[in-house]
């Protein structure tokens, strides 16, 4: 896990826009970029005048460190949100980066048994929806790297809200549900018949917590690892207000902003 942070200036390369509620804005940097995991997030700082003094957390959702280079995928929902999503090329935004613990998978001796689909020490399935898809783009571009294999499931209510899905069947097979029919599979994510057909061993999930436990329980019966990354709402981002907190399995209160936001479902005391 990388735990070196850094305050830098960015500026907008592209702002893209996907349909009506999200953008996807490309950024660079010309600060020295530590090395970023799949799963992390950055700090915006907003103008005091939209925003009061707090950061909004956003998830990195493609990064290539040694360029300078990060993505972020926004949501517009309020005048934080819609603020970033309005920013030109060449705007700049203000950023401490990289914050939280990400996304985990095997180490070098488990993937040499990845050959073998029949006994595979690792097939995973990433599972998600709306802005919850953007670490998972990371997450699938990071595993292909690696060689390891993955499918990926998106969900969304229909067609109008589904986001990344093209992008994400370019890095892998990429299975989709709408809640109404109109894309893909008719039903949840949890509904799609990638669940019968592989035995998977890792399940990542980023999206609606309703989701996410219902993809926790999936995982369960497969006996299945499975990660999940909670966006509680965050203040300082650096585990020193403690409004972020989740209570763990044993009851106790896990801090989401530095011991998370990605913690193994077994963790948390859902
Ligand atoms: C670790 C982490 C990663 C995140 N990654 C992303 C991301 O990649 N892309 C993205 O668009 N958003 C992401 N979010 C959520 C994002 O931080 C909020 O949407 C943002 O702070 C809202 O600010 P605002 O000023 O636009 O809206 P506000 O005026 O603060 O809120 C507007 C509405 O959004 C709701 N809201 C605020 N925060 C959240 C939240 N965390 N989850 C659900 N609803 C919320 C509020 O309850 C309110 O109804 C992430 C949050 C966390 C904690
Ligand atoms: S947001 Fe302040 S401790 Fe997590």
């Amino acid at each position: 896990m990388n735990v070196k942070k850094q305050i830098s200036d960015f500026f907008v390369e592209r702002n893209v826009s996907l349909g009506d509620n999200f953008v996807q804005l490309h950024l660079y940097t010309h600060d020295k970029l530590p090395e970023i995991d799949p799963g992390q997030f950055v700090q915006i700082q907003i103008p005091s005048s939209i925003h009061g003094w707090l950061r909004i957390p956003i998830s990195i959702h493609d990064a290539e460190a040694e360029k300078g280079k990060i993505k972020l995928l926004v949501q517009k929902v309020g005048d934080g949100s819609r603020w970033i999503s309005s920013l030109h090329e060449g705007a700049k935004l203000n950023m401490v980066l990289p914050l939280g613990r990400g996304f985990s998978w095997p180490e070098i001796s488990l993937r040499q048994e990845v050959e073998d689909p029949k006994n595979a020490a690792f097939r995973a399935l990433l599972v998600g929806g709306g802005c919850g898809l953007a670490p998972l783009y990371y997450l699938a571009k990071c595993l292909e790297k690696e060689g390891l294999p993955f499918d990926i499931l998106v969900g969304a209510r229909d067609k109008e809200r589904l986001v990344l899905a093209n992008e994400l069947a370019e890095i892998g097979p990429t299975g989709i549900c709408t809640e109404d029919g109109s894309v893909g599979i008719k039903g949840l994510v949890t509904d799609h018949p990638l669940w019968k057909g592989v035995a998977y061993t890792h399940i990542y999930t980023c999206g609606p917590t309703p989701m996410m436990k219902a993809v926790a329980v999936k995982a369960k019966e497969l006996k299945a690892r499975c990660e999940v990354s909670l966006e509680n709402t965050m203040a300082c981002g650096l585990g020193a207000c403690l409004c972020c907190v989740t209570p763990d399995a044993q009851g106790h209160n896990v801090c989401v902003c530095t011991e998370g936001p990605v913690f193994d479902a077994d963790e948390l005391g859902w």
